[in-house]
């Protein structure tokens, strides 16, 4: 990756994206973790710098001066080869460093990075800084729908802002795309950027197929709901049975029943749920559920690949049937940066297209995505599919 001016701008644009989401915090949301999965968007500002003191300046940078020495422990989030780190569950126990001393980190490191990158050129930093922006980008999807979760779960149902639109709905197509049978090429191949776990492109026969052009609305899945479909245990995963019992599931995360009606929390606040919006905020266990009530599947992520370019994608992450397993000659990267994807492929579903949280630029249609089938905090969803 050749440092350019360009790489410098998008560096400095991504940055500056990360701190305008949370613009609209009061300085009590940046430190809770209601949930292991949730991160204080604190942690989020402090991690994803961290990233770049720790894989770009500490290396490269002759005599640079970490900003803090403990840093490293609390803002390194999984790499067990780079050292030591507070365990997830406590990210949220922290009131120190404080939220105002996170930013001073974040404007040392950002300066540094952009003095070195003014006098720089190995094409080896270019491509740690490529995919230090892209993590950064990853997290800030992570934090928006973290701090939707701080919010969404304050009995006080605050809003984030008045303009976050979560549902730009279009005219939808409510038919199918049906899919020849054939050979598929699945994968990356290009010069851009992608992540190691895209790589590696290969082929793969599917059987004819029929995938629906839209996501499966709210309207759909109340219907699903209004037929007991939490109640019927034929159609759930046991597992999955388990999961709504024990946690008293009966609709999708954030949706409240008021006076008989369904609303639902947004980052707009609370609204009624709307008939035409998909329905958003489902596990796995969920998606497969409703397409077992409706005598249909969910895609597996190379007939989601194959049939991308005959329905718009983007509104929501969406449910595959797929496990997240290596492909054919995956070959991890090297060093620490090796822990990024490859020791998360298990016991994990995929997910592909992006969300209305996903940053501008950052996914695409080989863009692999993945979390446990409980999971439901991400902006989910689900496409239909029908064997021919
Ligand atoms: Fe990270």
């Amino acid at each position: 990756m050749i440092i350019t001016d360009n790489l410098l701008a998008t560096f400095l644009e991504t940055r500056s994206n990360t701190e305008e989401i949370c613009a609209p915090l009061q300085i009590e949301d940046y430190v809770v973790q209601p949930i292991v999965d949730v991160s204080p968007p604190k942690w989020h500002l402090g991690h994803t710098t961290w990233f770049f003191e720790e894989f770009i300046l500490s290396k490269y940078v002759n005599g640079y001066r970490r900003f803090h020495p403990e840093f490293a422990f609390v803002f390194n989030s999984y790499y067990e080869s780079v050292g030591k780190r507070v365990i997830r569950t406590n990210r949220g126990n922290l009131s120190r460093p404080t939220v105002r001393e996170v930013y001073e980190y974040r404007d040392y490191v950002t300066s540094h990075i952009q003095a070195f990158l003014e006098d720089n050129e190995d094409p080896k930093v270019g491509e740690l800084i490529e995919i230090g922006i892209h993590h950064e980008k990853q997290h800030q999807e992570l934090l928006l729908t973290d701090i939707k979760f701080i919010l969404g779960n304050n009995p006080l149902l605050p809003k984030y802002n008045d303009t976050f639109t979560e549902n730009p709905v279009s005219d939808q197509d409510f038919g199918y795309s049906n899919i020849p049978e054939g050979i598929y090429e699945i994968g990356y191949e290009g010069n851009d950027f992608c992540y190691d776990n895209e790589c590696g492109k290969h082929k793969v026969f599917l059987q004819e197929y029929a995938i629906s052009n839209a996501l499966v609305t709210n309207k759909e899945y109340l219907e699903f709901i209004e037929d007991n479909g939490y109640k019927n245990t034929l159609l759930w995963h046991a597992e999955a049975w388990d999961w709504i019992q024990n946690n008293n599931i009966e609709a999708p995360l954030y949706w409240h029943k008021i006076e008989g009606q369904y609303h639902q929390y947004t980052l707009q606040g609370l609204k009624v749920v709307s008939d035409i919006i998909p329905v958003t905020h489902i596990s796995y266990y969920e998606a497969f559920a409703f397409a077992q009530w409706k005598g249909e599947r969910l895609p597996s992520e190379f007939e989601w690949e194959a049939a991308q370019s005959f329905f718009e994608w983007g509104m929501r992450w969406e449910w595959t049937e797929s496990a997240y397993l290596p492909y054919p000659n995956y070959k991890k990267a090297p060093g620490a940066l090796g822990e990024y994807n490859g020791k998360f492929m298990v016991n994990q579903k995929v997910l592909r297209g992006g969300s209305v949280a996903t940053p501008q630029n950052h996914t695409r249609s080989t863009y692999r995505n993945f979390f446990h089938p409980h999971l439901r905090w991400q902006f989910t969803g689900l496409r239909l599919v029908k064997d021919i």
